[in-house]
């Protein structure tokens, strides 16, 4: 595992510097109208703490998967706009990336002053991490900061190519993400529960093996349950189950059991006779799932259980949600384990992904100790993986 101490803004000296700032300006957007900026508000303090001190600030990021082309429903203007408002300062939008417009607006900053780079995808040679295309990016700037955590997975130009050619630290953003993520899973406070959810065992392989190592208690649930509960010998009825995937479930609970790592599975279900949000519900007692019905949601006795172990936990980590939390009908488990993980006291970690939207959507985020702003990133985090975003920063 790479070192985790890494060298932030605090730790160089900015002032009168031209600052390279990768921040994740990837923000949903809704007929040409930014949707959720929590992305622009998580990447404030870098850039407040950066023109406070006295640095020419140039930002940068990806938005969307333009591959390449100058698509201009990919533009990052409306970022520009929305940071202006957010900063109460003006962002100076480039019209382009390493172009004569960006060189330009670069070399006229002042003290102080905030520009935005187009979206870095514009150029093919990004997601390539071309180093012809790092240097030329690296040109603009003296010194280059990372805060895109929720990038921090990708290894392209803007990402790590250009940590080759400046002195690289990372922002606020990505400090606190390493140093609570970081601490849950290298220096938890105990006992430390890892609670996952969403549908595929496929997708959470190498995070179920890297937190057996990890956790004293691993809850599982939402639709990759099945799997488990079938690879044990029980009826999954309609149920999502990965067949292919049924040895490796086997094996994973084999190794809980080996490390002493108590793994918990639903005890019972909340089931639907199709997957319809006005399907019949039936609550089903026990582990087995009778032919024409599909487990969509924990049942009351599986909240209980999960919660006793969230309850008593030091730290929580959860990542996926219950059941099918998007229908009413079976949003109870993972509503309640929200708010279980609310009022456990416990330092809660909501890793990316499904589980954000549900901890947002269903009201508890600002109960939680920490909600990653990556997706992707997060889950390689938690698979114990290094993120060359971060790897490619100066140690301390
Ligand atoms: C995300 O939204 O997960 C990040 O911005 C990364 O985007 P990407 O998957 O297109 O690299």
């Amino acid at each position: 595992m790479t070192s985790l101490n890494k060298k932030t803004i605090e730790d160089i000296d900015v002032k009168g510097k031209s600052v390279l700032v990768r921040c994740d300006f990837n923000v949903p957007m809704k007929d040409g109208v930014i949707s959720n900026d929590k992305r622009i508000v998580a990447a404030l303090p870098t850039i407040q703490y950066l023109t406070g001190h006295g640095a020419k600030v140039i930002l940068c990021s990806h938005m969307g998967r333009p591959k390449g082309e100058f698509l201009p429903e990919f533009s990052l203007a409306p970022v520009a706009q929305r940071l202006s408002q957010l900063l109460e300062q003006p962002v100076k939008m480039a019209k382009d990336v390493i172009g004569l417009d960006a060189k330009a607006l670069a070399a006229s900053l002042e003290e102080g002053e905030v520009m935005l780079l187009e979206n870095v995808r514009y150029h093919k040679e990004e997601t390539k991490n071309d180093p012809a295309f790092s240097k030329e990016l690296a040109s603009l700037a003296e010194i280059y900061v990372n805060d895109a955590f929720g990038t921090a997975h990708r290894a392209h130009c803007s990402t790590t190519g250009v940590a080759d050619y400046l002195p690289a630290v990372c922002g606020y953003l990505i400090q606190k993400e390493i140093s609570v993520m970081g601490g849950a899973l290298n220096s938890p406070q105990r006992p430390l529960v890892a609670i996952l959810g969403g549908s595929k065992v496929s997708d959470k392989i190498g995070v179920i093996n890297n937190l057996l190592e990890k956790v004293d208690t691993l809850v599982v649930g939402g639709g990759m349950a099945y799997t488990f509960l079938k690879a044990m010998g029980h009826t999954v009825g309609a149920s999502l189950c990965e067949d292919d995937k049924l040895e490796l479930a086997k094996e994973m609970l084999a190794k809980a059991k080996e490390r002493g790592v108590d793994l918990l599975l639903p005890v019972d279900h909340k089931a639907g006779d199709r997957f319809a949000e006005d399907c019949q519900v039936s609550v089903i007692d026990g582990l087995d799932i009778p032919d024409g019905w599909m487990g969509m949601d924990i049942g009351p006795a599986s909240v209980a259980l999960f919660c006793t172990a969230v309850k008593k936990a030091g730290t929580v980590i959860w990542n996926g949600p219950m059941g099918v939390f998007e229908f009413p009908n079976f949003a109870e488990g993972t509503l309640e384990m929200a708010k279980a993980i609310a009022e456990s006291g416990a330092v809660s970690i909501i890793g990316g992904g499904d589980s954000v939207s549900a901890v947002t959507k269903l009201g508890f985020a600002d109960k939680m100790t920490h909600i990653s702003t990556g997706g992707g990133a997060s889950l390689e985090f938690l698979e114990g993986l290094e993120l060359p975003g971060i790897a490619a920063l100066n140690d301390k």
